[in-house]
Order: structure tokens, then C-alpha cells, then sequence
């Protein structure tokens, strides 16, 4: 058995669920009991559980046949414990204060956090209270800062592909304007590669704000060309230009007052725009679902590996990130509170332009 730092570690998963997060749980859990004869004790629902200490020892068996599985054996909840903290009116603690008692009780020596920008956040803010912390990145968004990639994504990636294909021959069939709108928070690479993927007419992403005469010139040309349908992708955070003049909390403000989802409103403005008829599909949640992609499951498995070594070694406050083709450790505080979005110079907007996809500007 190899020497560890750590005997004891407990690990979470929280934030919206993503493929591979069970595939994750089981690498570190394996690795670090084979490899370091470590101790794992899952912690239930993200941070609420170890808030509550809702906890308990995960055995061999609990990891049997979890590669292919979707969801998270832990559960999920996207509980903030620094977020506006309320005393518990049984014993007064703060949630963080809560959160040490539990680690103590527990006799963790660290903690392995699974999750997306938020969960990282909250990592980072643990280790600055002393707690050993590790974090892995998971999310279909893609949306972390200094990681090339997250697991989940891929899987929906392909889940969106797949979905763009199939509304492909409707359209072609109903002559129709379609517009699908896919996740990806307030980034948009879940919508261009699968745009690009799914041979998208257009593209709308938050980082570029859209016009919507200018969507609806590129429908109408390609009605022109004797193309007799259209294809537009929309990411769920794409928005408009007179949008993008608002600050932050009038567009949130905008949103939440909207009925109904981006989607929705830019196939209402073109039809309004063309006369052409338009149909509206949200994929929605299943693009969270479902057994993960064999590259996701290869890459949270790798993540896994590396944080049972974090462990071992002692090497704390670092999320578990890809760079390169390399696995490396960034400290948690390079990625709390950022959002990774695309870069507007990014070869994958320039793939774009050059087929002639429209990308709303
Ligand atoms: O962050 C992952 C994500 O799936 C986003 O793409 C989406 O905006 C959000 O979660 C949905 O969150 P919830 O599960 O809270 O509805």
C-alpha cells in the first residue's frame, strides 16, 4: 500500500447532475482504498448533507457497476452554505459551522467536491476555513475556468447531435423553421458544437448578442437558394443586443419576468420576421440524463484517479483540472465565482463564420 496523507475523505456531489459524476465517485473511492487503503464516506445531497450530516461509509459493493450509470449514487442539491447563512434554530450553528463540526465528527481529513462552478466556489471557500478540499469539474456546460473540459459535456453533446438530426428530417419533411433551444447556463458551448455538430443554420450563443433581423435575413436567403427549411440552435442563455446593453441583475430581472424559455420568443419574432412557420423544441433535462458518453466516462474516471493521488499526497485547495491533454491542479481560488464563456477569437466561431452559419451578428 502506498503512503497517503489522508486516512479518511469525504466525498459529494452537488450542483445539477451531469453525466459521469457516478463514474467519478467511483475512481477517486477505488483508487484511494486499492492504491492508499482510504477510507470514503459519501456525503448526501452536496453540501446540504454535510451540513447536516447526512453521511455514511461507502462500501466496495456501493460502487459496483456504477461506470455506465447516470445521475449520482450521492444525490444532488445545489445548497449555498455561504449564501446569505441562517442560524439553525435548533443549535444556533451557522452552515459552516455545522460543516466543521461534521468533519470533525466524521474524522475526515479531506473532502472531495464534485460539481460546476458553484460547487467550486463553495470548495474554495471551504479551504480558506481550513479544510482540506479537493475539487473535481463536472457540468454539460463546459463552463469552468481553467480546465479544457468538464465531464457531462460530451454526453450531452452528443444528446443534442442526435436531437438536431432527427428534428433535421421533420423539418426538411413540414418545410418549417425549427428552433432548438439546448442548456449551457450563461455559456454557450454546448450550443455551438452542437450547432456546428448538427450542421445548425444558425447559431445563437450569449457571447454573441443576436439580432434578429439578422436571423431572419439568413432564413430568408437560404428560402431564396430553394432551401426550404432552417435549422436554429439556440443556447438558453443567448440574448438579444438590445439585452446585452442591460446590466447584469436587469437582464436576470428580464428573464425571470419572460413566460416562456429564449426559444420561444426568437421563433415568435421570425415568424413575425419571414411569415415562415416555426416549431420550438427545449431538450431540456434530457440532456442530463442517461448513461455517460465512453469520453466522459474516461475522463471522469480520469479526474477520479488523479484526486485519490491529491489525496495521498496532501496536495489541497486544487481543483482536478485538463489542460493540455494533461492532468494538473489549479488552485480553487483561480475558479470560484468565474464563468468560463467562448472566446470570441475561439477556431470554433471561425469554423462557423466559414461555413456560412449565422451566428445572429
Ligand atoms: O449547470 C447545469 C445546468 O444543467 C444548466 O445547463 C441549466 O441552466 C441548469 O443546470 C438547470 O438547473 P436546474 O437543475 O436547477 O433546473
Amino acid at each position: 500500500m502506498a503512503n497517503s496523507k489522508v486516512k479518511t475523505f469525504g466525498i459529494l456531489t452537488s450542483g445539477g447532475d451531469a453525466p459521469g459524476l457516478n463514474a467519478a465517485i467511483r475512481a477517486v473511492c477505488r483508487t484511494a482504498k486499492i492504491r492508499y487503503g482510504m477510507n470514503a464516506i459519501g456525503i448526501r445531497n452536496g453540501y446540504r448533507g454535510l451540513v447536516q450530516g447526512d453521511m455514511f461509509p461507502v462500501k466496495s459493493d456501493d460502487l459496483v457497476g456504477l461506470l455506465t450509470v447516470g445521475g449520482t449514487i450521492l444525490g444532488t442539491a445545489r445548497d449555498k452554505p455561504f449564501k446569505n447563512p441562517v442560524p439553525d434554530p435548533d443549535t444556533g450553528f451557522l452552515p459552516v459551522d455545522a460543516i466543521k463540526a461534521n468533519y470533525q465528527k466524521w474524522g475526515l481529513d479531506a473532502l472531495v467536491c464534485i460539481g460546476g462552478n458553484g460547487t467550486n466556489t463553495t470548495a474554495s471557500l471551504l479551504a480558506k476555513e481550513g479544510l482540506n478540499v479537493i475539487g473535481l469539474p463536472k457540468t454539460i456546460d463546459n463552463d469552468i475556468e481553467k480546465t479544457d473540459m468538464t465531464f457531462g459535456f460530451h454526453t450531452a453533446l452528443d444528446v443534442a447531435t442526435d436531437a438536431i438530426d432527427r428534428i433535421h428530417t421533420t423539418a426538411h419533411s413540414h418545410s418549417r423553421l425549427m428552433v432548438i433551444e439546448v442548456m449551457g447556463h450563461k455559456a454557450g458551448w454546448l450550443g455551438l458544437y452542437a450547432g456546428i455538430a448538427g450542421g445548425g443554420d444558425v447559431v445563437l450563443i450569449p457571447e454573441i448578442p443576436y439580432d434578429i433581423n439578422a436571423v431572419a435575413q439568413k432564413v430568408m436567403e437560404r428560402r431564396d437558394a430553394g432551401k426550404n427549411f432552417s435549422i436554429i440552435v439556440v443556447a438558453e442563455g443567448a440574448r438579444s443586443k438590445d439585452e446585452a446593453l442591460l446590466s447584469k441583475k436587469e437582464f436576470k430581472k428580464a428573464r425571470a419576468a419572460m413566460p416562456y424559455s429564449i426559444a420561444y420568443r426568437v421563433a415568435h419574432e421570425l415568424e413575425a420576421a419571414t411569415r415562415l412557420e416555426s416549431r420550438v423544441t427545449v431538450l431540456g433535462y434530457l440532456q442530463r440524463g442517461g448513461t455517460p458518453s465512453p469520453y466522459d466516462r474516461i475522463l471522469a474516471t480520469h479526474f477520479g484517479t488523479a484526486a485519490a493521488h491529491f489525496l495521498a499526497e496532501g496536495d489541497f485547495g486544487k481543483l482536478v483540472a485538463l489542460q493540455n491533454g494533461k492532468i494538473v491542479g489549479v488552485p480553487l481560488e483561480d475558479v470560484a465565482g468565474r464563468v468560463k464563456n467562448v472566446p470570441l477569437d475561439h477556431p470554433m466561431i471561425q469554423c462557423a463564420r466559414e461555413l456560412g452559419t449565422g451566428l445572429g451578428d
